[in-house]
């Protein structure tokens, strides 16, 4: 199935409510991008303690363009998101030991959200975290992704692959919206799918009605696009249009 996601970059929490709801009647996910001013020139909204006071049924990603991702990952799983994802490049030293330990905070994290406690009437009392039933549903499973910039290869992530229930790769160098999606990374798709045959695909960066069909051939499942959305007269029309290509 093909999945059309909004790329959401706010500079402040009213800005990325309003897009929230913006969108909201129109898809299941929304994509939020975080940018730390280091990893990329620019900054974003980013309080991942905020995030659930927007009380949303889409299920979220966060797209983190940040240095140092592990330093926050606590505070984004416990926001209650759906995926995390993060840059290969954002991982300085030592990429491998730092994804591995990454992946592995993630997979476990289940197991650290606490137990729905009991009420006396033997009805599941949520934890105050949780005490929106829909916020529940969101956060199981979590789940990882890994982006690439458009001038890394793929084969760098080959041997975490199979661990990862996605790779982004970038159609545009991350940092702002509105770029051009560079035709170079088709048969970077088309690799990668030929390597994993159920991967999820995810591309950000570009893309738009006149090239998301060529994209999409290549072998990417979801596609992800701000302001092709955003910057549409109709927000609802242009979520169809890139459905209907
Ligand atoms: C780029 C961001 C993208 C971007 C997409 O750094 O990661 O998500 O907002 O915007 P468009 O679709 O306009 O390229
Ligand atoms: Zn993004």
């Amino acid at each position: 199935m093909i999945e059309i996601i909004p790329a959401i970059i706010a500079e402040e929490f009213r800005e990325l409510k309003k897009k929230i709801r913006l969108v909201e009647p129109y898809v299941d996910w929304v994509h939020i991008d975080i940018m730390d001013g280091k990893f990329v020139p620019h900054s974003t909204w980013s309080e991942p303690k905020k995030l659930k006071d927007i009380n949303t049924n889409l299920k979220i990603e966060t797209h983190l363009m940040i240095l140092d991702p592990f330093k926050t990952l606590d505070d984004w799983l416990r926001a209650g998101i759906s995926r995390v994802i993060i840059h290969w490049e954002s991982l300085k030293l030592n990429p491998e030991g730092q994804l591995k330990k990454i992946t592995e905070k993630v997979k476990n994290y289940k197991s650290q959200i606490p137990e729905p406690q009991r009420s006396q009437r033997g009805k599941p009392l949520f934890h105050p975290s949780l005490r929106l039933g829909r916020v529940k549903k969101r956060i199981y499973p979590l789940r990882l992704g890994v982006a690439l910039n458009p001038e890394t290869p793929w084969q760098e992530i080959k041997a975490f692959v199979k661990n990862l229930d996605l790779v982004l790769l970038m159609g545009v160098n991350p940092g702002r919206s509105g770029q051009s999606f560079r035709e170079e990374i088709l048969p970077k798709i088309k690799a990668l799918r030929e390597f994993s045959a159920n991967l999820n695909i995810e591309v950000d960066g570009g893309v738009k009605p006149e090239n998301i069909r060529k994209i999409i051939e290549a072998g990417a499942n979801i596609l992800v696009a701000g302001s092709a959305i955003f910057e549409a007269r109709n927000v609802k029309m242009a979520v169809e249009e890139l459905r209907q290509r």
